[in-house]
């Protein structure tokens, strides 16, 4: 079967990039990302500096395609119905409430997409889970479509999405493998040839790997949870190193050069942040409790609590500096997203260690290059306890430029490894790093 038009729901972080890459690929396919937020889809419509998802490379290629065969749209129902092929891209945050709450994904929005391509669809559908969600959730979606659907039969596939923010469009480009899971029935075999057909215009076959769906969904999670668990492992080292002398950076080079091991992902820093480790990780331990391996969990659980144990570490080091008060202190944050190349402040460290050092008094100058003022505030009023205060107007100002720093400042630190802030100079300046050297994080720029 030959695709002519896509519908992919949920125009995020993920569905906006994937979608943008497909459209330049296969320029014949009639791509319709849609959302329920209005203001995004504007924004996607809207000029290409202002663009919803900030990535490098991404605002060329939407350039290339929008109008042509890329479209973004509020009409979700008019995009389901064409389409032949529908991509689920919608977001599946921590449960806040009800059973699971704390740990599990919150799968309703997931659950509302299938409802609404089973109100909707007249003709038959490839539903492709594209959102990162617990192993065996297509089981769940096919009920719903099957219950609720009218005469159409809907085929449902797992293609998760690997890409990293800030090197998004690079990693949809030329991506390590693209992870396809289908049923093993005929069917579901052809459904999957489908979706490797549309990949082939730019994939090279022995990166697209097919597998069932319960392994392409669980190996999402895995993937997420082993990339984190490295992140914990060289973060739990470099709060020994700071104990014994060893120096953190020169542990993990010693360590990735083993080819075994390989260097990537050994960077210690402030704490891993983002929308989906942590979210993934519980999900994870949730799924394992549920099955009765409570040892499984609790070996996963441990690398969110490392992961958190780190981000006090590191705020609690500015304030044993300072003798354990801050009151009066200026400290500049430089860095909200949560990591550089991207306008995503989602679970970013520098959430909760600029909340720990504001409750031990300190006035807190923040910037960041690609996080609004907007958002920043709007972290802070739903993250920290103190929104809304006075006293958070009197002690936070956000910045629109690294030149307005008060020159009187006390420290620095930086949370977030934006590439404008290496070459700057804070002489006579303490400068707490979170680019990775928190064994010898604690220096003085000083020139004179
Ligand atoms: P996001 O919050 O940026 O985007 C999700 C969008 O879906 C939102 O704009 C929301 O309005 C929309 N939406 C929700 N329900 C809808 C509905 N019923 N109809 C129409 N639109 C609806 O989320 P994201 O970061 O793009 O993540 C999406 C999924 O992809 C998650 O499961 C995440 O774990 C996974 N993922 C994310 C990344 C990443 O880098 N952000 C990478 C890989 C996988
Ligand atoms: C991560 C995965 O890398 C992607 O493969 C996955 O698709 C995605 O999650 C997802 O499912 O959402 P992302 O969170 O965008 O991507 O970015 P990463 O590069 O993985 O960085 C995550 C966090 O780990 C950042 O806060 C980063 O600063 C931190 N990190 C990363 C370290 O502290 N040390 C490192 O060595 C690497």
């Amino acid at each position: 079967m030959k695709i002519k038009k896509i519908c992919c729901i949920g125009a995020g972080y993920v569905g906006g990039p994937t979608m943008a890459v497909i459209a330049l690929k296969c320029p014949d396919i009639k791509v319709t990302v849609v959302d329920l937020n209005e203001e995004r889809i504007v924004a996607w419509n809207g000029p290409l500096d202002t663009l919803p998802v900030y990535e490098p490379g991404l605002a060329e290629v939407v350039a290339a395609a929008r109008g042509r065969n890329l479209f973004f749209s509020i009409e979700v129902d008019r995009a389901i119905e064409e389409a032949e092929m529908i991509f689920m891209a919608v977001n599946t945050p921590t449960k806040t409430e009800g059973e699971g709450a704390g740990m599990a994904a919150d799968l309703s929005y997931v659950e509302a997409c299938a409802k609404n391509i089973a109100k909707v669809a007249k003709t038959n559908k490839i539903v492709i889970e594209k959102s990162t969600l617990p192993v065996r959730t297509a089981e769940k979606i096919k009920e719903i479509l099957d219950r609720e659907g009218k005469e159409a039969h809907f085929e449902i596939l797992s293609n998760p999405e690997f890409l990293a923010e800030g090197t998004a469009i690079q990693d949809l480009f030329k991506s390590d493998r693209v992870l396809i899971g289908g049923d093993e029935t005929e069917s579901g075999q052809k459904a999957v040839q489908t979706l490797i057909d549309i990949y082939l215009n730019w994939i090279p076959k022995e990166q697209i790997l097919t597998t069932n769906v319960w392994s392409s969904e669980l190996s999402k999670l895995a993937s997420n949870a082993m990339l984190a668990q490295r992140i914990s492992s060289i973060n739990s080292l470099s709060a020994l190193c700071e104990k014994t002398g060893a120096d953190i950076d020169e542990l993990s080079k010693a360590i990735g050069m083993d080819h075994r091991i390989g260097p990537k992902f050994l960077k210690a820093s402030v704490g891993f942040g983002g929308s989906c480790f942590q979210k993934d990780i519980l999900n994870l331990v949730y799924l394992c409790r549920y099955y009765g391996l409570d040892e499984v969990a609790e070996y996963w659980h441990q690398v969110i609590k490392i992961n958190d144990y780190q981000k006090v570490r590191f705020a609690q080091k500015i304030i044993d500096h300072f003798g354990g008060d801050l009151t009066g202190k200026i400290i500049a944050i430089l860095g909200w997203a949560f990591k550089a190349n991207t306008n995503d402040s989602r679970e970013s460290p520098a959430i909760y260690i600029a909340e720990k050092l504001f409750k031990a008094g300190a006035i807190l100058e923040i910037f960041d290059p690609m996080v609004s003022k907007e958002s920043i505030f709007k972290d802070i009023d739903f993250y920290w306890e103190a929104s809304g205060t006075e006293d958070l107007k009197l002690r936070i100002s956000v910045l629109d430029s690294v030149n307005e720093l008060d020159l009187s400042i006390d420290a620095v630190a930086i949370l977030t490894e934006w590439e404008a802030f290496k070459s700057l100079d804070f002489s006579k300046t303490i400068v707490f790093d979170g680019r990775g050297i928190l064994s010898s994080s604690i220096y003085s720029i000083g020139k004179g």
